[in-house]
């Protein structure tokens, strides 16, 4: 079942960064396919069970955000990839503004995994 639930977790995390980068690509381009429905709608299902299959997981191994360190530290990650995340596709005034802060998203994007395979708070740190 754990096993299951993480095949979830990481293939939504998959789905995630892909759409978000695809998404990035047609803000550099101006591309009317980032208006469409389904591409608005699609990221929140996606981000939805994600985090759910995070909620099931943190209860399945008995760890916890606010009590060990690396959820804790995902979690605020996760939070600063959002936030960035809508700058960078939406609400980033200029396009300079916009690339920014859509890189700074998958840059944070990536510590997420780095932290969530070495259970590191700091996991560039040896
Ligand atoms: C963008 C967000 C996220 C990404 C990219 C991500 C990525 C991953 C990856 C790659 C794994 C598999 C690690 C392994 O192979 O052992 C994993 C496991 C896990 N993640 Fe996430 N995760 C995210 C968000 C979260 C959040 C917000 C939480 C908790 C609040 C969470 C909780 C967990 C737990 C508990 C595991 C299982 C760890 C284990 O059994 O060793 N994840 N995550």
């Amino acid at each position: 079942m754990i096993l299951l639930l993480k095949h979830v977790h990481v293939i939504c995390a998959v789905l995630s960064i892909s759409g978000y980068l695809l998404r990035g690509v047609w803000m550099m381009r101006e591309s009317p396919w980032l208006r469409k429905k389904w591409v608005k709608v699609a990221p929140h299902v996606i981000d939805t069970v994600l985090l759910g299959s995070a909620v099931l997981l943190t209860v399945r191994i008995q760890q916890y955000p606010f009590v060990h360190g690396w959820l804790t530290a995902k979690v605020l990650a996760l939070i600063a990839y959002i936030a960035l995340g809508t700058v960078g596709l939406k609400y980033g005034r200029t396009r300079k503004i916009r690339i920014a802060a859509w890189l700074g998203a998958v840059a944070i994007f990536l510590y997420i995994v780095l932290v969530a395979l070495t259970r590191q708070v700091l996991p560039f740190v040896a």
